[in-house]
């Protein structure tokens, strides 16, 4: 988890060339970005929820379709992917065979495949068409960390120069978003500074059978992040939810203290995600809200308020994430 700032700093510095997005050095030709019709983005666990991020990310900033598909499945199912589509498999290993098959399965509909891989000379990596190394260095835990935030920061690179390069997002745009991009280690690194709170909050978990994870558009994405990590390591049930589909049935297992992780950093529908929080609320969940707020003032609403330092709401995830872990 300490790790992440490095490893942001050196997967996206090679590349940003005067704030903007450059693939030189990875081989990856301006060509590569042309004429995308659409997106497709394959990969298992952790690194398919990275593929979220990149999801959500590109289709709002560009409006170019984007799917996100489980390798598991779309290795099996009937590709619906042109010689126009972008395809692109992510993984830390590089060596998970469901997305090694997959990709090979993509191979023979686009040239357009390209890997986001941690590990040199993988598999993966050797067998897509064009490979963006992140750089976080070996990870040696069994749950998924540094990879995950350096697959979301190439995601924000790759989205940024398909921006660039579709005509989408003018050079002001990039310039501005990359430079946001290069203050992620720095927000990183003072949500770091908040352990000690957090490591206490954990003690109000450790009994939990069950706990779930609120949130909308990006924050939704990071939800699954987050619920999947807590039962990777503590065996704790945890299920992530778009907070407006809560309603919709689940809601019925939230009972008095079962907690319920809210993460509300998306400007657009914070009114709406706090007021799933006082549905959940009145069937007398225990709340730990993470938002950009400095100070809570109706204090009803939660039991615990985690505030993250302000960053532009595309980039808040980075922060979340940290507090996830
Ligand atoms: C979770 C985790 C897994 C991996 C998944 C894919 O913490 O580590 O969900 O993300 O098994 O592995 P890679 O990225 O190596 O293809």
């Amino acid at each position: 988890i300490h790790e992440q700032p490095a490893a942001i700093t050196k997967t996206i510095t090679p590349r940003i060339k005067d704030s903007l997005p450059d693939f030189t050095e990875d081989g990856i030709p301006d060509s590569f970005f042309e004429d995308v019709s659409d997106i497709t983005i394959v990969a298992c666990g952790t690194a398919m929820y990275a593929g979220m991020i990149g999801k959500t990310m590109i289709q709002n900033r560009l409006h170019i379709p984007v799917t996100v598909a489980i390798a598991s499945e779309f290795r099996y199912e009937e590709p619906v992917i042109s010689d126009k589509s972008m395809v692109v498999f992510v993984s830390q290993s590089g060596e998970t065979i469901d997305t090694l098959e997959a990709l090979r399965l993509a191979n023979k509909y686009t040239k357009k495949t390209l890997s986001i891989v941690n590990v040199k000379g993988s598999s993966i990596a050797r067998e897509s068409n064009y490979v963006l190394y992140t750089h976080a260095g070996p990870e040696i835990a069994v749950a998924s960390t540094k990879a995950y935030t350096v697959q979301a920061a190439s995601f924000y690179l790759l989205g940024c120069k398909l921006g660039l390069v579709s005509g989408k997002m003018t050079e002001a745009d990039a310039k501005e978003f990359i430079e946001n991009l290069q203050e992620v280690p720095n927000l990183i690194e003072s949500v770091i500074t908040q352990a000690p709170e957090i490591e206490q909050l954990t003690k109000r978990m450790v009994n939990a059978t069950n706990a779930f994870y609120i949130g909308r558009g990006l924050d939704y994405t990071l939800c699954m992040e987050g619920a999947l990590k807590l039962k990777e390591i503590s065996y704790i049930h945890a299920e992530a939810y778009a907070a407006g589909e809560l309603k919709h049935g689940t809601i019925a297992l939230i009972s008095e203290g079962v907690p319920v992780i809210a993460v509300a950093t998306q400007s657009h529908v914070y009114s709406k995600v706090i007021s799933n929080i006082r549905e959940v609320k009145a069937r007398g969940a225990y709340v730990i809200l993470l938002s950009k707020d400095k100070d809570i003032t109706d204090k009803s609403i939660c039991d615990v308020h985690i505030s993250l330092p302000q960053a532009p709401d595309e980039f808040a995830i980075f922060e979340s994430v940290i507090i996830c872990q």
